[in-house]
């Protein structure tokens, strides 16, 4: 493998560096690339541009290939669940049972959320969109969790605090807009099935917590745990490069998250299959998606990286199909989503583009068969990205390259002019 490029500019010739990562990809280190010709690099999107290292997730977007912290996410959807992926991903290794079990006592100690925050849920329009509440609800706790310091046991209990919290608030914000009783939670349950119950239980018909349900729900958490510097991972980097609270870097994050682009994408491919399934238009559907003047764009295919099928909507796809059998389900919109998928893959501008099924496929075939309602999609999303974005937020505070994010620019505006008085200016 090489160790540098030469770039030939001006009639000079200037030696960059290539760094290797641990997988073998490479990459030409620009850091003094201003320095030492008077260039910048240009690059739409940043699609060609890494902002970091990074040693928490590895994609291969060729081979289909998703590690967090080397472990294959098939292994980890299958033995491990949520709770230790999240300690996986922010720490680094998988834990002991001790430090498992320490884990578990934060998690249960930091669940429950400030009484006075539950005044901010009411004043929320009942229609307010659940990724709005979130994101502000998530930024509000810097007011009631001020300190942050930079030891180690401080931000241990502030990470967990919000891993924790973040299922209460979810929780609280769907029972409020519905005018029901928030429900708390319980110490005698797991991550995830203490979400359910607080999400489902109720007074007068109290939740029956289904492991098949509790599974599926811890699947489809680990599933979105992390993604390299995807965009809203790299929306807590940058606004995290600023130095702002470990709550206001997280809650740019759910906020880019929120983007049909995005994490967006799982509520839009539930509305266009529920379109498809009503009205009968696949064919239009796919045509538009062809359709190099509509900017309309076949939610849950296609990916930046991914140029096969990813990973993720496999395991997800599979997912459904156990999960609906188990239940007794028969949702149409998976039949839907299969034959929308089969023909698809078939299509010459699907194939030439490379656009395969991306996680937000099949996912909200899962959450509905969970009772989730669509617009909390994306926020079940935000829940399991969040260990992702805390990990990758700690990693950046801890790298001695990280500085202020601050992209350059090429400017095409207008050069040098004079002001013109009002009067002197045409009408
Ligand atoms: C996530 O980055 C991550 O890791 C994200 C994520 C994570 O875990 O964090 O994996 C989660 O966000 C998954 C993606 C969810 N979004 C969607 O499902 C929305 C639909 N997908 C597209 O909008 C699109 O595929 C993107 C945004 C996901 C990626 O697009 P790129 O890499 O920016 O590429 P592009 O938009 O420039 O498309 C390249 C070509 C274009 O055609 P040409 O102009 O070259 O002829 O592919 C076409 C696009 O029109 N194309 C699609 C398409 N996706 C790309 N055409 C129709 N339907 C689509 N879905």
């Amino acid at each position: 493998m090489t160790d540098h490029v030469i770039l030939t500019y001006a009639g000079n010739h200037y030696r960059l560096p290539v760094v290797t990562g641990s997988a073998g990809e490479q990459a030409i280190d620009i850091s003094r690339l201003r320095a030492e010709t008077g260039l910048i690099t240009l690059d739409a999107g940043f699609a060609n541009t890494g902002s970091c290292r990074s040693a928490i997730s590895y994609l291969d977007g060729e081979k289909g290939i998703l590690r967090y912290r080397g472990i294959p996410v098939e292994q980890l959807a299958e033995c491990s669940t949520f709770k230790e992926t999240a300690y996986l991903l922010i720490n680094g290794e998988l834990p002991s049972q001790k430090a498992l079990t320490r884990f578990s006592v934060l998690l249960n100690d930091h669940s429950l959320v400030h009484e006075d925050m539950k005044i901010f849920y009411q004043s929320f329009p009942r229609s307010s969109h659940p990724m709005g509440i979130l994101s502000a609800m998530v930024n509000a706790l810097r007011s009631f969790y001020p300190e942050l310091q930079r030891l180690e046991e401080e931000i241990d209990i502030t990470v967990t605090r919000l891993l924790s919290k973040v299922r209460t608030m979810a929780a609280m914000s769907y029972k409020i807009s519905r005018g029901h009783t928030v429900v708390y939670p319980r110490p005698d349950l797991t991550y995830c099935a203490n979400f359910l119950n607080m999400m489902f239980d109720s007074p007068v018909r109290p939740f029956e917590i289904d492991p098949d349900v509790v599974k599926a729900l811890n699947v489809f958490l680990i599933l979105h745990a992390d993604h390299e510097q995807n965009c809203s991972t790299a929306a807590v980097r940058v606004v995290g490069s600023a130095r702002v609270n470990l709550y206001t870097a997280i809650s740019a994050g759910i906020a880019a998250l929120w983007g049909p682009l995005h994490g967006g994408a799982n509520q839009a491919v539930i509305e266009t299959l529920s379109e498809v399934a009503q009205s009968g238009t696949l064919d239009r559907v796919l045509a538009r998606a062809r359709d190099p003047k509509d900017p309309f764009r076949l939610p849950g295919f296609g990916h930046r990286i991914y140029r096969t099928y990813d990973p993720r909507a496999r395991i997800m796809k599979r997912m459904a199909h156990v999960l609906l059998d188990k239940l007794r389900i028969s949702d149409p919109l998976l039949d839907v989503a299969r034959r929308l998928e089969e023909i698809a893959l078939k299509d010459a501008y699907f194939i030439d583009h490379h656009l395969y099924p991306n996680v937000d496929f099949y996912s909200g075939i899962v959450l509905r068969a969970i009772g989730i309602p669509t617009n909390m999609f994306t926020v079940m999303f935000a829940i399991g990205r969040l260990p992702g974005w805390i990990a990758q937020w700690k990693e950046s505070m801890d790298d001695p390259d990280w500085k202020l994010c601050r992209p350059r620019q090429v400017y095409t505006g207008p050069n040098e002019r004079p002001y013109v008085p009002i009067e002197d200016r045409p009408s």
